[in-house]
């Protein structure tokens, strides 16, 4: 009887290690499959890598940033632009929960993680898509847009006229031969980030 009880306790234990080297397997598995498509993106020149924003060096400056420059960041409408896995999208949430939050992510398996972490970390109010940043033209006016993408990446979505209307906020990376309405040094290699506000018309900035 005894002898019974612990073979029975024996074979769950060895069930268990089968479940957790299976779960190890899969979770090497998609890291590896990350890192392949990650690898793909080098050889593209309309994306760039998947290389997260230092939210410990940076986020604290964003949230004063979007403070100072998105009116009532509440009621702001946040956009993350080539989102990865939407960390920021989910600070800016989580700091102002009745603002309208989107996350924009080309690449599907990134978009598809990204709406599982958010899911698991409760950030319901963030909106996941899967677009490419350069054919998407019609942000909603007066939009907040937040990217980490590279010069070459704005610069053909600044010259699209997809950024028009919109406030717009890039870590690391300017516009190229556009004055920033501000500048914001982050601690660490990421170095700045750029506020551009093409909000107002002409005729206003005139005025
Ligand atoms: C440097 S990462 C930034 C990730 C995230 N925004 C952050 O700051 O932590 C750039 C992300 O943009 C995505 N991306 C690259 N080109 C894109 C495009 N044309 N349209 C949409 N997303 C793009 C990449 O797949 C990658 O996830």
């Amino acid at each position: 009887m005894v002898c019974a009880a612990f073979r029975g306790e024996g074979v769950s234990r060895l069930i268990l290690l089968y479940i957790l080297q299976l779960i190890f397997l899969l979770l090497v598995a998609v890291y590896l499959y990350l890192t392949w498509i990650n690898l793909q993106l080098t050889r593209r020149k309309d994306r760039v890598v998947l290389l997260s924003s230092d939210r410990k060096k940076m986020g604290s400056q964003l949230l004063v940033l979007l403070e100072r420059f998105a009116g009532d960041p509440a009621q702001m409408h946040f956009i993350e632009l080539g989102a990865g896995f939407a960390y920021i999208a989910e600070l800016v949430a989580k700091r102002w929960p009745a603002s309208t939050v989107e996350a924009v992510e080309v690449v599907s398996p990134y978009a598809w993680l990204g709406k599982l972490r958010l899911l698991l970390s409760r950030a319901h109010q963030v909106t996941m898509k899967v677009g490419d940043v350069l054919t998407t033209k019609d942000y909603p006016t007066g939009s907040v847009l937040y990217c980490y993408l590279l010069t070459d990446l704005l610069d053909q979505m600044y010259q699209s006229g997809s950024l028009k209307g919109c406030l717009v906020i890039t870590l690391t990376f300017p516009i190229t031969g556009i004055e920033p309405a501000a500048i914001l040094p982050v601690a660490g290699w990421q170095k700045c980030l750029y506020v551009y506000d093409f909000r107002a018309t002409p005729s206003v900035l005139a005025s």
